[in-house]
């Protein structure tokens, strides 16, 4: 069993589709052991993309995701990093495989509706950075 952070970013919250995403996770084995809305201020969403601060599109990605709230979840079953990665599709919808999330309900690499943990290692971390113990359940 693993665990995994997705983010429903500002985009797919604006368009009012919360439930449809969350309804590929829960059709596909993933539970949600944690759920929270929240607008991210700029220091949060700038340490939290701390990674990417060097890449061109840093700016961009921390104003888009302070435009709007956010969703903030911790998903839970088995491979659980790959098999959100699989339902999100490609970063840029453009490239995503029809049928995922991305290529459904994505504008652009930018607005591309959500964000999942690349790895079980960077999962832990940003599970960390947003929840504590007792709020996963
Ligand atoms: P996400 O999975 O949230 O991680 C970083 C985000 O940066 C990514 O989704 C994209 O929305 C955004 N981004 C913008 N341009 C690029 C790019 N060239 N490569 C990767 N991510 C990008």
């Amino acid at each position: 069993m693993e665990r995994t952070l997705s983010i429903i970013k500002p985009d797919a919250v604006k368009k009012n589709i919360i439930g449809k995403i969350i309804d590929r996770f829960e059709s596909n084995g993933l539970r949600i052991a944690a759920m929270k809305k929240i607008l991210l201020d700029r220091n949060t969403a700038g340490e939290f993309y701390a990674i990417h601060k060097e890449r061109p599109f840093y700016n961009d990605l921390v104003n888009f995701m302070t435009s709007g709230p956010v969703v903030v979840m911790v998903l839970e079953g088995d491979n659980a990093v790959k098999k959100n990665r699989e339902l999100m599709g490609d970063t840029d919808p453009k490239k995503a495989q029809a049928g995922t999330i991305r290529a459904d309900f994505a504008e652009n690499i930018d607005a591309n509706a959500v964000h999942g943990s690349d790895s079980l290692e960077n999962a832990k971390n940003e599970i960390a950075f947003f929840f504590t113990q007792t709020e996963i359940r």
